[in-house]
């Protein structure tokens, strides 16, 4: 029994392969490179001390996703593969639109011509838009203000249309909150191209001498120094969050939003103190105006993956900023 891993040359499919394989699964990758590279997969297979089956492949492309099930015994799926930049995303929408929710749409024609009916999915906490009071909890009202956002939001309402058409199916609609860190080997880890959008890519390449300064975006937000406060959660402790969603997958079917996060917020100062401590370098940063589309504070309530997975995050801030440092710092320029 396999799972197939779309995306899973990525950031986040990577540290999840290792966990998966730790658990005793199979996995398949089946990635387009469009957002990284076969190094990756060779790197994780270093890690895991074996082969991991690899296939170049795009979910837009239904016939070679329909040979990859006739070949494999497949079980479950992990769907990572998706286009990720916000900012991206507003300037090229059709794109974002295409790649996404056509990919995925033409991924479950094939899951449901092959009966495999069983899938996690990765969703955001971007879905809690900009209303909901923290901590969110899955039940809150969901939203977008963006493209990327809105193509997190369908294909959550596509999942739970394709359970109501067919109960047999089993759901998992992962919202993650912030993630952050790298494997502790420090050979695989997150490498953006061209300059990095998120927090701690930015940091990392402020500390490395890659760039010069990072802007905070705002100080003037109702938190209590006034930067922005996020819910990080380290790669390693996400990637474990699958394995237990693929575990619950395989005990009940339905579908269910479940927050994968600390459920402890921290300010974008604090993430930078820690780091600078951690590390012992410096990180030079100035204050400048807000980010649009930014809120203040964001994140989890964490009770529902307590009690769906009994899973709960086990690393803190200290070893996020170490393991994206150790990453950054043994490689400058990515894979
Ligand atoms: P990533 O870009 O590192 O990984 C995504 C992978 O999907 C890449 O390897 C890319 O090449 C592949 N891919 C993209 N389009 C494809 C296609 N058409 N066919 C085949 N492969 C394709 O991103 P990540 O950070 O690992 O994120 C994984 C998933 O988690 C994404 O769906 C992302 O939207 C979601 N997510 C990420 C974050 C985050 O902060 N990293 C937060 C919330 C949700
Ligand atoms: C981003 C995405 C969101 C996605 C989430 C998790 C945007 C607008 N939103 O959110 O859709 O779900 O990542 O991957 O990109 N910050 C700075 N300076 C920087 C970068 C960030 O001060 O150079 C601040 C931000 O204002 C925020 C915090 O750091 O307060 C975290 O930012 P970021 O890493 O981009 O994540 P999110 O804004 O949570």
């Amino acid at each position: 029994m396999a799972i197939l891993v779309t995306g899973g040359a990525g950031y986040i499919g990577t540290h999840t392969c290792i966990e998966l394989i730790r658990a005793g699964y199979e996995v398949i990758v089946y990635d387009n490179f469009s957002n990284s590279s076969p190094e990756a997969v060779r790197r994780t297979e270093e890690i895991v001390g074996q082969k991991i089956t690899l296939i170049e492949g795009d979910i837009l492309d239904k016939a070679r996703m329909q040979k990859v099930f006739a070949e494999n015994k497949i079980d479950s799926v992990i769907h990572f593969a998706g286009l990720k930049a916000v900012g991206e995303s507003v300037g090229i929408p059709v794109k974002y639109y295409h790649n996404n929710i056509t990919g995925t749409l033409l991924l479950l024609e094939v899951m449901q011509e092959y009966g495999v009916k069983k899938i996690v999915f990765s969703s955001s906490a971007t879905v809690y838009g900009m209303n909901n009071p923290v901590p969110f909890v899955e039940d809150m009202p969901t939203s977008a203000t963006n493209p990327y956002g809105w193509t997190k939001q369908m294909i959550e309402q596509i999942l739970k249309d394709v359970y109501v058409s067919d109960p047999e199916w089993s759901i998992v609609l992962l919202r993650y909150f912030n993630p952050l860190g790298a494997h502790e080997s420090g050979t695989i880890g997150e490498n953006p191209n061209g300059i990095p959008n998120n927090l701690m890519p930015y940091i990392t390449q402020v500390a490395v001498g890659k760039r010069e300064i990072l802007t905070v975006f705002g100080d003037d937000y109702d938190t209590p120094d006034g930067t922005g406060v996020r819910d990080y959660i380290h790669v390693m402790d996400l990637a474990d969050g699958h394995v237990q969603a693929v575990k619950y997958a395989e005990r009940h079917t339905g579908v269910e939003a479940v927050n994968l996060g600390t459920g402890k917020g921290f300010s974008v100062l604090e993430v930078i103190h820690t780091f600078e401590t951690v590390n012992g370098v410096k990180v030079n940063y100035r204050i400048a105006e807000r980010r649009p589309g930014d809120i203040a504070s964001c994140y989890a309530d964490v009770e529902k993956a307590k009690r769906l997975f009994n899973w709960e995050t086990k690393k803190t801030l200290e070893d996020m900023c170490r393991d994206s440092w150790n990453w950054q710092s043994k490689n400058p320029e990515g894979y």
